[in-house]
C-alpha cells in the first residue's frame, strides 16, 4: 500500500462545475482501482491524498499532474503505508471558504471537519490537512 500527498494551485478559470466534474470522475475511477483519499480545497489551492496500490496511485497522479484545471503540482509525501488513512472514501472533498474565519464548506459523504479527525489517522497527516484547511 502506498500513499501520496500533493499540493497544487487551482487554475484561474476553475468553476464550481469543474469541481463537481472532478469529483464524479474521481469517485468512479478511484472506486474501480480501490484508491481512497481526500481532496481539500481552500478556494485557491488543493491538497490531495491518494492511497492504494502503488502502481495505481502513481498512474492516477501522473494524470492529475497533467490536468490543466490546476498547476504547480508538488508532491509532498510519497510513502509505503500499512493501512489506509481514508478507508471509506473513494474521494471525499472538503472545501473551506474565507468567510470571516468561519469554515463554510461543501462536502460529499461526510459533513464536517470532524470527519478529518479520525483518531486512527496518522498524526502527521491530520496535522497537514488541518493546517492546510485553516490556511487562507
Ligand atoms: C485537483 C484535482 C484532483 C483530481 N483527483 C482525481 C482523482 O482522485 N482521481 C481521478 O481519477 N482523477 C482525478 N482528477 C482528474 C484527472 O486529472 C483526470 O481528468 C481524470 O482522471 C480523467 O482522466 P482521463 O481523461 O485520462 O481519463 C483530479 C483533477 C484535479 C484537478
Amino acid at each position: 500500500m502506498y500513499r501520496l500527498v500533493y499540493v497544487s494551485t487551482a487554475a484561474e478559470s476553475l468553476k464550481e462545475d469543474d469541481i463537481d466534474n472532478i469529483l464524479n470522475v474521481s469517485q468512479s475511477n478511484n472506486d474501480e482501482r480501490y484508491i481512497t483519499g481526500f481532496l481539500a480545497h481552500n478556494g485557491r489551492s488543493f491538497m490531495q491524498a491518494l492511497e492504494g496500490e502503488r502502481r495505481e496511485v502513481v498512474d492516477i497522479y501522473d494524470r492529475i499532474v497533467a490536468d490543466e484545471r490546476h498547476f504547480g503540482v508538488a508532491q509532498i509525501i510519497g510513502e509505503p503505508v500499512e493501512k489506509r488513512a481514508f478507508p471509506d472514501w473513494s474521494m471525499n472533498y472538503h472545501r473551506v471558504d474565507d468567510n470571516e474565519g468561519s469554515s463554510a464548506m461543501v462536502v460529499r459523504q461526510d459533513e464536517s471537519i470532524d470527519a478529518l479527525l479520525n483518531p486512527d489517522m496518522p498524526r502527521d497527516l491530520l496535522y497537514l490537512f488541518s493546517k492546510f484547511l485553516r490556511m487562507r
